[in-house]
């Protein structure tokens, strides 16, 4: 696994893990190291399970796992970056012929535990291990398959598989559907497996085929912005979209939405049924902005990106807020391309969500700004001129009605074993 540059928060990470490690397990000397990266994604949101097109790129935080192996056939795990309300040291069997592991409490074991079940080098002896990371957690930053991606980077160093990365992020994936009752896409662990230092990556997610996109530009800034709310309903709603929009492929008589067109969306509208045509309309037109958000970013005309960022976070947003169709009618210094139809196909925004791109969009020098991950809380993603980044986070922060949080982070690479 290739060495990339040390992330800023990388070093410190490491040093509190190893000290971690030492003070739960006796003085155990940690042996191996591996860290795996969350994810901003810039454009293509559910569009990942209708094997359609996302544009993410690996972040400079990360999840690290340091540990030892041991004799007794036990796995011992500490966390030091759970909820509060839950513990945060679990201990179980290792896996064994006839007696599988299963998913329980607490809740962020199962993320381990799954990658444990179904890492395709095993079967996984007994080890120490202790995790700790700096993606905030559930904050739309896929700290859950950085969780599950830095877990099996450190198994392939314990007994290792064949190397295969595709398998690699479809098995972190599997992990998530079984032990998480997750019904994700690829999106997220695919890129925490395959991200490029210095790139954003557009990835096919019917084929897997990837491609490479510079975002190397000096002048040019990727600015995230936590709204640090939750909505409860992320849990039943996203596997909801899902089913509407395999429904929706089903009345088409298409594999997936990836085959569809809008036309042909147009003439089943009435079988559809209005929502479920909206949902639908949401992952066509997605599949589409993205594959030109891509080709704009390569000729670096960050305008039209951040129009399609717009029109993006408009199609995802949620009916009759208010705010952004206020933003649109108004004359908006930032300029940033708000003169858009709002669409509100897709209804996964919230109101800390639209509040947040409103007020990213009125700041000179932004080219556009969206929601990212799944929605209903989490962050946005915002484009912007490098020398704007500052007057923004001020200009955000004081229009918004909560706390946000501000990550201006580069590309960085995907999963890496740590030199110790
Ligand atoms: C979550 C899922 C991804 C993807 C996004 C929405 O992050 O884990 O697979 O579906 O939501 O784009």
């Amino acid at each position: 696994m290739a060495e990339a540059p040390v992330e800023p928060g990388l070093a410190p990470l490491l040093a509190a893990a190893c000290r971690a490690h030492g003070a739960a397990f006796g003085g155990a000397a940690v042996v191996l190291a591996a860290w795996a990266p969350g994810r901003v994604n810039l454009i293509g949101e559910h569009t990942d399970y209708n094997g359609g097109f996302v544009l993410p790129m690996a972040l400079q935080l990360g999840t690290v796992l340091v540990g030892s192996p041991t004799q007794d056939g036990t796995i011992s795990i500490l966390t030091t970056s759970a909820e509060a309300d839950e513990p945060h040291r679990v201990q179980f069997p290792a896996p064994r012929q006839g007696s599988p592991l299963s998913p329980g409490q607490p809740r962020w074991a199962n993320y381990i535990k799954g990658v444990i079940q179904h890492y395709r080098g095993g079967p996984v002896p007994g080890f120490n291990a202790v995790i700790a990371s700096d993606i905030p957690l559930g904050g739309g930053l896929s700290s859950s398959a950085a969780l599950e991606v830095a877990t099996y980077t450190f198994l392939q160093q314990l007994c290792p598989d064949d190397g295969d990365l595709v398998a690699k992020a479809l098995a972190c994936q599997k992990a998530e559907h079984t032990f998480a009752s997750m019904p994700c896409g690829i999106m997220d662990q695919f890129i925490s497996v395959m991200g490029k230092e210095g790139h954003a990556l557009l990835i096919d997610c019917r084929s897997l085929d990837t491609v490479l996109v510079p975002l190397t530009d000096a002048s040019l800034a990727v600015l995230i912005t936590n709204s640090n709310v939750r909505h409860t309903l992320t849990g039943s709603e996203y596997p909801t979209r899902r089913r509407q929009c395999e429904e929706a492929a089903a009345t088409l008589g298409k594999g997936s939405l990836r085959d569809a067109t809008m036309a042909e969306l147009e003439v089943a509208r009435s079988r559809l049924g209005e929502e479920v045509y909206r949902r639908a309309r949401h992952v066509v037109g997605e599949i589409a902005r993205t594959a030109q958000a891509a080709k704009a970013l390569q000729d670096r005309d960050y305008r039209t990106f951040g129009r399609l960022m717009v029109e993006s976070h408009n199609s995802l947003s949620s009916a009759c807020r208010g705010v952004l169709r206020k933003a649109s009618q108004a004359s908006v210094p930032g300029g940033a391309g708000m003169r858009q139809p709002i669409t509100d196909d897709y209804e996964v925004s919230c109101p800390e969500l639209d509040e947040l791109v409103a007020a990213a969009l009125e700041v000179n020098g932004v080219y556009g700004s969206r929601m990212t991950g799944g929605g209903f809380g989490g962050c946005t993603v915002t484009l912007l001129e490098a020398g704007a980044a500052e007057r923004a986070q001020h200009y955000i922060q004081e229009k918004y009605s909560g706390t946000a949080t501000f990550y201006l982070t580069k590309p960085a690479s995907g999963a890496k074993v740590l030199p110790l």
